[in-house]
């Protein structure tokens, strides 16, 4: 199992190239279940869970070539298994993404329950109570969700919670189904927004692109594509508070970043100066200490949760006291006793952190426990005193794409061991 060691002090400097977005990539990838053709999905990241998506497809019966430009040339176009297996899904909770595509496309569909994880219980209510909305017969038998339909019919859905997955479960299913869906409270997320271009491209017809009302007239069927994923704000933000927190001056490339807000406009607040392109943005600490920021997560264009344990490692070493709050996920924090024991001044109180800025942190043996907690834990590892060493880094490789060597270019001294 790999390591990655870090020895903090550098401060960081240079450019970042941002990969594609993991939360794109992985609905569109299950997006090819619908079509009838190749689909060419351009500016794929490299993670771990691209590779375990294209597992399951595999298993399901899609062929696919991986080309050297981070292309995916997929055919999902004629399945022979219909189920998502729990070994695979156990994995990857994003699997669930398999249900609405390959019931739309097949009138049958069996995915196993993903069940809870590091950081909630994570249900799948919302998914499964729209798809019975459109028509769909759901049981859930032996850690298996078994959907059955023979034909989907469009029906207005009413969203109790915003959700990222469930709407993009539903927005598959629909373009397939007979007549209008429409879905209220729908998540207004980039990633979503990116299946939604994705799949007119492929010839269905939504509208409401950005906003929480969707509506879907359904089509008999979609066709392949060549589309090109959107970058990664999520990667795109952790570098930039790699730069706020090492006092540095970093430039992340390839982005977009009207996606990134509320990120940018946090880290403005802790003191940072940001320039931005339209494609790139700049963050120059002008090497002074962060100021520390309140933190409230929530559903775009809110703050995102994605974002919260990395500006909790920030918080952690800022001038100042500062509150964070999160309100999507019930668990979130796991990287709050990681962080204490580099020396950190937190203190956990429900859905709350009460943070009181340090001077230093000091390097520490730590577990990475899930994808951004172990994010946080990296940022810290940079500015902690001496050597950190951050086991289980599989967490990393899941959502950030070589990140040891994306952080040596900026100057870090990091490894990857084993
Ligand atoms: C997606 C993202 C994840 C991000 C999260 C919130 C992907 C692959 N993952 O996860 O990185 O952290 O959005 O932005 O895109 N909920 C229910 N019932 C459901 C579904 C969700 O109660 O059926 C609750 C969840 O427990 C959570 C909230 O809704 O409290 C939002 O979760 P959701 O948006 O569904 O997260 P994911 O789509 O799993």
């Amino acid at each position: 199992m790999y390591k990655l060691e870090i020895i903090g002090g550098p401060k960081l400097n240079g450019e970042v190239k941002i990969s594609g977005s993991k939360n794109s990539s992985l609905p569109i990838l299950f997006a090819s279940i619908l079509a009838s053709g190749e689909v060419h999905i351009n500016n794929t990241p490299h993670l771990s869970d691209v590779s375990t998506t294209l597992r399951l497809l595999m298993e399901m019966g899609s062929e696919f070539m991986l080309e050297s430009d981070n292309s995916i040339v997929i055919n999902s176009s004629s399945l022979k298994s219909l189920e998502a297996k729990y070994d695979l899904v156990k994995t990857m909770r994003a699997s669930i993404l398999a249900l609405g595509p390959t019931l739309a496309k097949y009138g049958k569909a069996k995915v196993s329950l993903p069940g809870g994880c590091a950081i909630g219980s994570r249900p799948v209510n919302l998914h499964l109570k729209a798809l019975e909305e459109l028509g769909a017969k759901i049981e859930v038998k032996a850690g298996y969700i078994y959907a059955e339909a023979k034909e989907l019919i469009g029906t207005k859905i009413y969203f109790d919670q915003r959700s990222v997955t469930a709407t993009e479960n539903i927005l598959m299913a629909a373009t397939l189904a007979k007549g209008k869906t429409t879905i209220y409270n729908a998540a207004q997320e980039p990633e979503v927004s990116d299946l939604i271009n994705c799949l007119n491209a492929m010839g269905a017809k939504i509208t409401g692109f950005g906003t929480s009302t969707l509506e879907i007239e359904g089509v008999g069927n979609l066709s392949g594509v060549a589309y090109s994923i959107c970058p990664d704000r999520i990667e795109a933000g952790t570098y930039l508070l790699a730069g706020a927190i090492t006092r540095g001056k970093v430039t992340v490339k390839n982005v977009k970043p009207e996606s990134m807000r509320s990120t940018i406009g946090k880290l403005i607040e802790t003191g940072a100066h940001i320039s931005s392109t339209s494609d790139s943005i700049t963050l120059d600490m002008k090497g002074e200490r962060p100021k520390a920021v309140d933190i409230k997560t929530g559903a775009y264009p809110n703050f995102p949760t994605d974002m919260q344990a990395q500006f909790t490692a920030l918080n952690a070493v800022a001038s100042g006291s500062s509150i964070i709050t999160e309100t999507i996920f019930e668990n979130r924090f796991m990287h709050i006793p990681e962080l204490i024991r580099m020396g950190a001044d937190l203190n956990l109180d429900g859905h709350t952190v009460y943070c009181k800025g340090v001077k230093y942190l000091n390097g520490a043996n730590l577990m990475a426990t899930d994808l951004r907690a172990s994010a946080s834990l990296v940022l810290a590892g940079l500015v902690a005193e001496g050597k950190t060493v951050i086991d289980r880094v599989y967490h990393l490789d899941r959502g950030y794409e070589t990140i040891e060597e994306k952080l040596k270019i900026l100057g870090a001294n990091i490894e990857r061991v084993q």
